[in-house]
């Protein structure tokens, strides 16, 4: 075998270990590019004799085209095995069955909260929205909290390292409880032309659900929870009309006339007296049992006098209740973190 045949060997079983078109490339330039083999050798002519120069570069021109040949034939191959390749990788399968669009629903608690708005609504209740990060000020201060008391500890309440514009400390709001204030001046302010002269002022009734937050966490506490705050103040609103609320809104929420209610003693700073709300069905599977839903009370005059109102004229009551609470004791469930751990073969159940 002469030296030409022995490149276009060399060179045909380099471009067949090329496994990529970018390796191909590399391995030509070893033999046509700047300095290839292929070239040297054409340079090389130059210092043969004229005869010689013939033979010899008819020769070399057609190891050249041989191994041009075998470049484009590799190239090919490796364009294919590049298409194959794709085609494999990209199969459809068209007898799978299609993917279908699955269908959304309400959160359990959101249903709880829709039921709630409407139940009072029906009782002509306003629904009120309020801030998640809320001031030292309305979460306790204007609520009647003493300076010291142990719910403003670090221990139970989230604090935020922010202050608001007038520098007061700002928490993650503990309870839905600032919002009476926030809703009672608003009220009050508005009506301020109305008290002014005499007339009375429009009652105020509103409930306000939305999230709260406590450094607490366990199968019946979770450190992000719900609460719904109600309060109604009048001329002439007591205790009475509180119970007949309460009753209607529960029997109504549980779908049955078999629920009894009872108010223990308790104590909260905004309300006196304050009292703990259970509720007892009379059959079911929660039978006789006294279940606790709700603090309330009678507004504290500190508080009143917070919401800009005048304490011997307007009186009232308050009330937080829990959200998920109901929800658990409506649908049966006895781990509170279910709710927030956003499984859909739990969540999918409630629609
Ligand atoms: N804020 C209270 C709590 O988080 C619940 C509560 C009790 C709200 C009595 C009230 C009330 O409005 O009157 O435990």
């Amino acid at each position: 075998m002469n030296d030409l045949d022995a490149l276009v060997q060399t060179a045909q079983v380099d471009f067949a270990q090329a496994t990529t078109p970018a390796q191909l490339e590399d391995a030509k330039a070893r033999y046509t590019g700047k300095s290839g083999r292929l070239t040297e050798l054409l340079k090389g002519l130059s210092a043969l004799a004229v005869d010689e120069k013939k033979t010899r570069g008819a020769a070399i021109n057609e190891a050249k085209q041989r191994i041009e040949a075998a470049l484009n034939e590799r190239r090919r191959g490796l364009a294919e095995a590049e298409l194959q390749a794709q085609l494999k990788a990209e199969a459809l399968d068209v007898t799978l069955p299609g993917r279908r669009r699955g269908s959304a629903g309400l959160h359990p608690v959101s249903l709880t909260l829709e039921r709630i708005e409407q139940i009072f609504g029906s009782m002509g209740f306003d629904v009120a929205d309020g801030p998640e990060i809320e001031t030292d000020w309305y979460s306790f201060t204007a609520l009647n909290n003493p300076e010291n008391h142990p719910a403003r500890s670090m221990q139970d309440t989230f604090y935020v390292d922010m202050q608001d514009d007038a520098g007061r400390p700002l928490c993650l709001r503990p309870h839905t409880s600032p919002m009476q204030i926030r809703y009672a001046r608003q009220h009050a302010a508005r009506h301020a032309a109305t008290m002014a002269v005499g007339q009375p002022m429009p009652e105020i009734r509103v409930i306000a659900p939305g999230r709260t937050y406590r450094v607490d966490s366990d199968a019946t506490h979770s450190p992000m929870f719900h609460q719904c705050e109600g309060l109604w103040i009048g001329e002439n609103v007591s205790f009475k009309d509180l119970k007949v609320v309460f009753t209607d809104f529960f029997r109504t929420f549980f779908e049955t006339r078999d629920l009894e209610l009872r108010f223990r003693p308790s104590f909260f700073p905004f309300t006196e007296p304050s009292a703990e709300v259970d509720i007892a069905f009379a059959s079911g599977p929660l039978q006789g049992r006294w279940l606790e839903v709700a603090g309330s009370g009678q507004v504290h005059p500190n508080v009143v006098r917070n919401f800009g109102l005048d304490p011997e004229r307007y009186i009232g009551f308050a009330f937080g209740m829990g959200p998920d609470r109901l929800t658990m004791l409506r649908y049966g469930v006895n781990d509170l973190r279910l709710f927030f751990d956003g499984d859909l073969r739990f969540l999918s159940q409630f629609n």
